[in-house]
């Protein structure tokens, strides 16, 4: 909220947040509409009371706020997509933590406006551009072009910036599709869905699945997990869902590379938490089927809930596990 802080006095009455997440300098705010596409934050928003559209609306607005995470595609993308809302003579204001690469999207910023006003605090900065009708038309062209659809090489899988593995398939995962048990049957759970690579493969590999629901928290990856099932159509459930929020329906396995960071910060919590809404949500006698990196503790909560486990794969990085629950 460095950008908004900075420019108090000017904050008109109708302002559009790009990536918007929830905090306390925007209570009370006229004419605020967010949009978020990662579920914990855009719950967080709603219950903080502001107004939130699911896909990102079209319009003008004075204002156009930016928060993007740490890609630099989305970064550049979200900034065009910023610069295509702001009425005639309006501002677009960006704020990132230096570890995300603050200094150098700054520069960025200034390539396609000509400047930006910026101030540092709390190891961020923020940076605010006055659309003056001199801007950079062609550099916001380039910056659009990367929210083009994109094809993993090699492959028909689509992905878009800024989600989980946009650029090839996690090493992590395939680890676990190469030692897919044949034998998954029944009803499957995808946690931590992604852009659908586990889920399309296990469909693809285990012809008793019956139906596969992909939870995840990314509503740009669940998009492109619906295009990237379609020839499993009738097989695939999509829900945008925060997992650590707990699964109401109960599974014969689920499958599982659960997310290690919470934003910029790693967070084995999170891992954890998956694991639990896991074990809560499978059948007795249902499997739970995970890759994760080597170093990462998960077995613990796996015996803390009395789940049977073993390791049926590793390489140097990656080990896959499968757990059953008695
Ligand atoms: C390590 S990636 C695995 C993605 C996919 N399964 C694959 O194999 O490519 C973890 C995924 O969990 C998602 N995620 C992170 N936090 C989540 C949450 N609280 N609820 C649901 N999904 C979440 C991330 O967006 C990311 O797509």
């Amino acid at each position: 909220m460095l950008a908004c802080e900075s420019l108090e006095a000017e904050r008109p009455e109708r302002m559009l947040f790009i990536g918007a997440q929830s905090h306390a300098a925007l209570r009370g705010q006229a004419g605020l509409t967010g949009w978020q596409p990662l579920k914990p934050h855009a719950d967080a928003w709603d219950k903080a009371g502001f107004s939130r559209n699911d896909k990102l609306p079209e319009g003008k607005w004075p204002w156009v706020m930016v928060l993007p995470q740490k890609s630099r595609d989305e970064t550049l993308l979200w900034f065009s997509l910023a610069r295509d809302r702001i009425a005639a003579g309006g501002k677009l204001l960006a704020a990132m933590p230096n570890t995300a690469g603050a200094g150098r999207f700054e520069k960025e910023l200034v390539r396609a406006t000509g400047r930006v006003d910026s101030i540092q605090k709390n190891k961020c900065r923020a940076f605010v551009a006055t659309d003056d009708g001199s801007w950079n038309e062609a550099i916001f062209a380039e910056w659009r072009e990367l929210g083009r659809e994109r094809k993993i090489d090699g492959t028909e899988y689509v992905t878009q910036p800024g989600i989980f593995s946009s650029s090839h398939v996690d090493p992590g995962s395939k680890l676990l599709v190469r030692h897919l048990p044949k034998s998954l049957r029944g009803r499957v759970a995808d946690l931590g869905a992604g852009w659908g690579y586990l889920s399309s493969s296990a469909l693809d590999a285990c012809d008793g699945i019956t139906h596969i629901d992909l939870y995840e928290a990314d509503a740009r990856a669940l998009d492109c997990a619906r295009k990237n099932l379609t020839r499993h159509s009738g097989k695939a459930s999509f829900h945008w869902h925060d997992v650590t929020k707990g699964l109401t329906e109960k599974y014969d396995a689920i499958l599982m590379n659960p997310p290690f960071h919470s934003g910029q910060a790693t967070d084995v919590d999170l891992g954890r938490a998956f694991i639990g809404s896991a074990i809560a949500a499978l059948r007795r006698g249902g499997k739970l089927l995970l890759v994760a990196n080597r170093q990462l503790p998960y077995e613990a909560v796996l015996e803390s809930q009395s789940l049977a486990w073993r390791k049926i794969a590793e390489d140097s990085t990656y080990k896959v596990v499968l757990a059953d629950k008695r």
